[in-house]
């Protein structure tokens, strides 16, 4: 009878797993426990069995103790081990893993840049459509109908005109025609700011592509003067490039602005020979008379100054890019750089 207890002990013993400390500890205190023991209870009821057996049951609770003590001891080795391996899985010495996010597209840095000053400066965002009508695109910009910009060369004209009140529709080659939109929607005073793509059938090569970003700025009030508009760009070219920005502001012609001109900066060039050069990034002008009147504005009450800058060309003189097709390459190790 005895026997048979040592002998279920046993097979209990030998089933138990120990993977842990806490499971090492769980079984040195169910079978070795200094009084609750299973192993330890054995050798108490020693007295209770006849004289001539105690020897052998001694010797076998004796061998169960010792197995259960070796198979102990193995087991909280093997742990040591395992916990030193691990610790010897990290090197301290490698770099932390790099958190890879992705950063905004240079292009777009720059067009929130520049939305964040207007926005400080009073003008409001608005977005117009990309397919166009020609009207708007065109003659209610004051375009007399045989002007050159309306060649098959640079517009891209869309099949199946959605309006044909409004002629035939065209991917917008300028954000200029959203100023017409604007003024049909809402009366003077104005000041908005508006984003957006366009479309032209140009060669492509390092400074021209097939599309680019532009914002336009418009601001109509009574008695909005031209000194008004020229502090406005240099508030922003100061804060866009730094204080030190050379600009230089050159008469020109737009159809629909009058008097017209184009803001250049200077952009430094280590490799040209006078040091760097001139960029233009912006054409403006105080609103044409006939763009009041396409869109129903008195042009004997309201004045305007209208801004129409380049995207591209503004994130090119900030950052140094000289190829304007690498912004749409998609080349990560381009991008990366921003
Ligand atoms: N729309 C012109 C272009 O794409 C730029 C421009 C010039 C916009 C003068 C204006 C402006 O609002 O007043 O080349």
């Amino acid at each position: 009878m005895p026997d048979d207890r040592i002998d279920a002990l046993r097979d209990q013993i030998e089933s138990e797993t120990i993977e842990s400390e806490e499971e090492a500890e769980t079984f040195r205190i169910q079978y070795l426990g200094r009084k609750q023991g299973k192993i330890t209870k054995l050798f108490s009821q020693i007295s209770e069995i006849p004289p001539e057996e105690r020897p052998a049951f001694g010797k076998n609770v004796n061998a169960l103790k010792s197995m259960a003590e070796t198979k102990l001891e193995a087991a909280l080795q093997t742990l040591k081990r395992d916990q030193s391996a691990g610790a010897a899985d990290i090197d301290l010495t490698l770099p932390g893993r790099r958190d890879f996010r992705g950063t905004l597209h240079p292009l777009t840095q720059t067009l929130n840049e520049i939305l964040r000053i207007l926005r400080r400066l009073g003008f409001e965002t608005y977005e117009g459509p990309e397919v166009e009508s020609d009207w708007h695109n065109f003659t209610a910009l004051n375009f007399p109908p045989d002007h050159p910009a309306r060649d098959m060369q640079d517009t891209f004209f869309v099949k199946d005109a959605p309006d044909a009140e409004e002629g035939p529709a065209v991917l917008r080659t300028h954000t200029s025609p959203a100023q017409i939109r604007i003024m049909q929607a809402q009366e003077p005073p104005l000041r908005v700011a508006v984003p957006g793509r366009v479309y032209r059938n140009e060669a492509i090569s390092y400074k021209s592509f097939c599309l680019f970003h532009q914002v336009e700025l418009l601001y109509v009030d009574e008695g909005v003067s031209m000194a008004e508009l020229k502090q406005t760009l240099f508030a922003l070219a100061r804060a866009l490039f730094g204080e030190d920005v050379r600009l230089r502001f050159r008469p020109s012609y737009f159809p629909f602005t009058e008097p017209s001109a184009e803001v250049d900066v200077w952009g430094e060039k280590p490799d040209h020979p006078d040091g760097g050069e001139w960029m233009e990034i912006l054409g403006c002008g105080m609103v044409h008379p006939n763009v009041f009147r396409s869109a129903g504005i008195d042009p004997e009450r309201y004045t305007g100054y209208a801004v129409g800058m380049g995207v591209e060309r503004m994130t090119m003189l900030r950052y140094g890019i000289d190829d304007i097709r690498t912004f749409y390459e998609n080349d990560v190790r381009f991008l990366d750089q921003f």
